[in-house]
């Protein structure tokens, strides 16, 4: 992959360059007073820098977008579907004018930090950066990584489409300029026995098949689309060899059986369900 970084200093380097030609042509007051002007435009240039950072659009990122929208695979980027507190999703359209969902994770060291948690251990990340945005983007890529794993073996998550940096673009789930909602937004789904058993299946399949855990698997991350799930929000999903992955599995498991508890659903022993999906012999 290539490396911009050169390209987005050059701002930098070019007001370097301006100052040196007036040390120069100027005489010692003057020289004096572009040092301190030099001082304070880069501290104010400094606290510009760290309060777009705190919002997704860092100068990186719009970098990129730019980027991405003159070179593809996007055309335009029409609004916002969520922002939270890792990311924000918009809804944009590729080329062909076809709906796709950015998902852009805002570089931020609180979260860097909990996302270290679950890249070590898992045998697929040897090396673990210590730069904030590099674990950001290894965070996105990681997300990419499982979303290919999950949909390769034809679960219904979105078809990964492209990764850059902390750029994730994904198929969009949802009709026209309306997303799906997520399920904890439906009051009385249809068929929720049939649901449930789509979710359990989803569950045992991306353990056996793609040898993943999700990690965060609830309501909150299952769209609900044509009345079937599609699970989202896969960046913290696991390899099953991971230390951690049977708890993630067991906390997964008992989210989507109180959920469906709670709607009146009547499930089996989750234990029963927990030995089905680890026995690789099912
Ligand atoms: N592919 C998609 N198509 C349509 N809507 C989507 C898609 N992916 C995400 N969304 C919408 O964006 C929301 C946030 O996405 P996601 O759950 O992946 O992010 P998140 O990591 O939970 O973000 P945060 O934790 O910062 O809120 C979802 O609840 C959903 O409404
Ligand atoms: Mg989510």
């Amino acid at each position: 992959m290539e490396d911009h970084d050169d390209e987005i200093d050059e701002d930098e380097e070019g007001f370097l360059e301006d100052k040196s030609e007036k040390k120069f042509n100027s005489g010692i007051d003057e020289l004096e007073k572009t040092k301190i002007d030099y001082k304070r435009i880069k501290k104010i240039d400094q606290s510009k820098k760290r309060a777009a950072i705190e919002s997704v659009f860092d100068e990186r990122t719009v970098f990129h977008l730019n980027k991405i929208l003159v070179n593809g695979p996007l055309k335009r980027i029409e609004g916002i579907i969520s922002a939270g507190k890792e990311a924000n999703v918009y809804l944009a359209y590729d080329l062909e004018e076809k709906e796709v969902a950015v998902k852009i994770y805002k570089i931020d060291s609180n979260t860097s930090r909990w996302m270290k948690k679950y890249i070590i251990g898992d045998p697929r990340f040897k090396k673990i950066p210590h730069n904030v945005s590099k674990i950001i983007f290894l965070w996105a890529s990681k997300e990419f990584k499982n979303l290919k794993r999950a949909y390769k073996v034809d679960l219904r998550v979105p078809k990964p489409i492209f990764i850059k940096n902390n750029i994730l673009i994904m198929e969009y789930i949802g009709f026209e300029s309306i997303p799906a909602p997520v399920l904890k937004d439906i009051k009385n789904p249809k068929e929720p026995v049939s649901l449930f058993n789509e979710i359990l299946k989803f569950i045992k399949l991306l353990y056996q098949k793609a040898k993943l855990v999700h990690g965060d698997l609830s309501e909150f991350n299952i769209l609900y689309h044509n009345q079937s799930p599609v699970v989202i929000d896969i960046s913290q999903a696991v390899s099953i060899q991971h230390p951690k992955a049977e708890v993630f599995l067991v906390r997964d498991i008992k989210n989507i059986f109180q959920y469906f508890n709670k709607l009146g659903v009547e499930t089996p022993d989750p234990k029963d369900f927990y030995y089905d999906v680890i026995n690789m012999e099912v």
